[in-house]
């Protein structure tokens, strides 16, 4: 099911038509759907619900408070990479207990922050990291929850870039150093060793990379157990891919279904990290065609959204469609480049599209809800978008349009 679908002639996001959104907010401005993000997110659980589980929304997938919110009213637990997002998830209403932290580069204060604010869980990617760990928490007085997230060294066969399972890849520890590492984590006293995790890449669109991942970490959990370390729960990470163009990735129940034979004997909890599954389809970016440009190679549509507002095209050569929020009957549709000002000819939205349009017209760049708005930046000193959520017919501003005066707020000139 969609949740931007057109209604007589015009697109709309639920049921707010987005030419009213763009009116009252301007563009480009991200809209979310607040039914898609609680029922995506509703699929994980369900999915999962012969085991005990907790599904946590991968926040940097999109980490708008007001996304937060809806999530954490559905009971979600939540992934997090750093003490920004922590503080993004506390401030949205989320539970640091049902928080785990994730990332290669955790700093001392980043550790001691999430100590504090009593997460469920560190997913520790090396020696040096769990060293750390151990030497903050003694310091706090407090014995660290860990997990060790373990490279099962398998091609998630997506893009390199977001590949993260493989050997060569900086995440995680090497599976076959992995039951020496949790020994030695018998003599670091403030740790309290109780998980696995695994994750290895984003947007997978076929269950065997995480079946196989699967099966090699069970093999370590049965390892660890005649070692006598006891594994409390299974973080299986995120990555399950979206519809962009043409993929036809597995639902999360067939997901589950994958992985049942697997898992069913085992007296474990699973975690979960989705993000884009969650968020992807839940968004769109809302932008105007500026100009119409014909030059004797191309035609161009030149937008008010850029690459600073979506990377993900000049990033990784990613496809999203494209679409007119109105359609015109009598005008003729082109191959059109829909680029951006930003002076770069890596910014592009799309290309070779073919649409009828006019200059003015609203465009609809779709699956923008996870890492689109949460990848942007000020480059060419251009305010970031704003972020408004739709509720069936309501419209809630989730984040404002930044200022001209928000781009160097905290920037001073020299005195002298
Ligand atoms: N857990 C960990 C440890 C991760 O590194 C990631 C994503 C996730 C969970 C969530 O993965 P998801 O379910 O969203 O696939 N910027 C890229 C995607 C980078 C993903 C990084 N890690 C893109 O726009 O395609």
């Amino acid at each position: 099911m969609s949740y931007f679908d057109y209604q007589a002639g015009t697109l709309h996001a639920e049921n707010v038509s987005v030419d009213k959104i763009a009116e009252q907010y301007g563009t480009p401005v991200y809209i979310y759907s607040r039914s898609a993000l609680e029922n995506h997110w509703q699929a994980f659980d369900d999915a999962f619900s012969a085991y005990p589980h907790l599904v946590c929304y991968a926040v940097k997938a999109n980490s708008n408070l007001g996304v937060l919110n809806v999530l954490a009213k559905r009971g979600s637990g939540f992934d997090i990479v750093s003490m920004g997002e922590l503080a993004r998830v506390m401030a949205a209403g989320g539970d640091p207990a049902k928080t785990v932290f994730s990332g290669v580069g955790k700093t001392e204060q980043e550790i001691e922050y999430a100590l504090q604010h009593g997460i469920r869980c560190f997913n520790v990617e090396s020696i040096p990291e769990l060293d750390r760990i151990n030497t903050v928490a003694g310091r706090l007085g407090k014995k660290a929850p860990v997990s060790i997230r373990v490279n099962p060294d398998v091609d998630a066969q997506t893009h390199p870039y977001i590949s993260t399972g493989l050997k060569e890849n900086k995440f995680g520890i090497a599976i076959e150093d992995a039951r020496e590492v949790y020994r030695s984590t018998q003599n670091m006293p403030n740790l309290d060793v109780v998980a696995v995790d695994c994750h290895i890449g984003s947007q997978l669109t076929s269950v065997a990379p995480f079946v196989d991942a699967l099966e090699r970490v069970l093999t370590l959990i049965d390892e660890l157990a005649e070692d006598g370390i006891h594994i409390e729960h299974l973080d299986i990470g995120g990555g399950l891919g979206i519809h962009y163009r043409d993929e036809t990735p597995p639902t999360p129940a067939e997901y589950a279904q994958a992985l049942a034979p697997l898992l069913k004997d085992r007296d474990l909890e699973i975690l979960l990290e989705p993000g884009r599954a969650i968020a992807g389809n839940a968004g769109i970016l809302l932008t105007k065609v500026e100009f119409i440009k014909p030059t004797e190679a191309k035609c161009f549509a030149i937008v008010d959204a850029a690459m600073n507002d979506l990377l993900r095209p000049a990033l990784y050569q990613s496809w999203q469609q494209i679409q007119t929020v109105k359609q015109h009957p009598s005008t003729k549709a082109l191959n059109y480049d829909i680029v951006g000002p930003i002076c770069e000819t890596g910014d592009f939205l799309g290309k070779d599209r073919e649409l009828a349009l006019e200059q003015g017209d609203l465009l609809a760049i779709r699956s923008a809800g996870a890492y689109g708005f949460a990848m942007s930046s000020n480059y060419n000193s251009r305010p970031r978008a704003a972020e408004v959520m739709v509720e069936d017919d309501k419209i809630h501003l989730v984040r404002e349009r930044e200022t001209i005066n928000d781009l160097f707020a905290g920037e001073h000139t020299i005195q002298a």
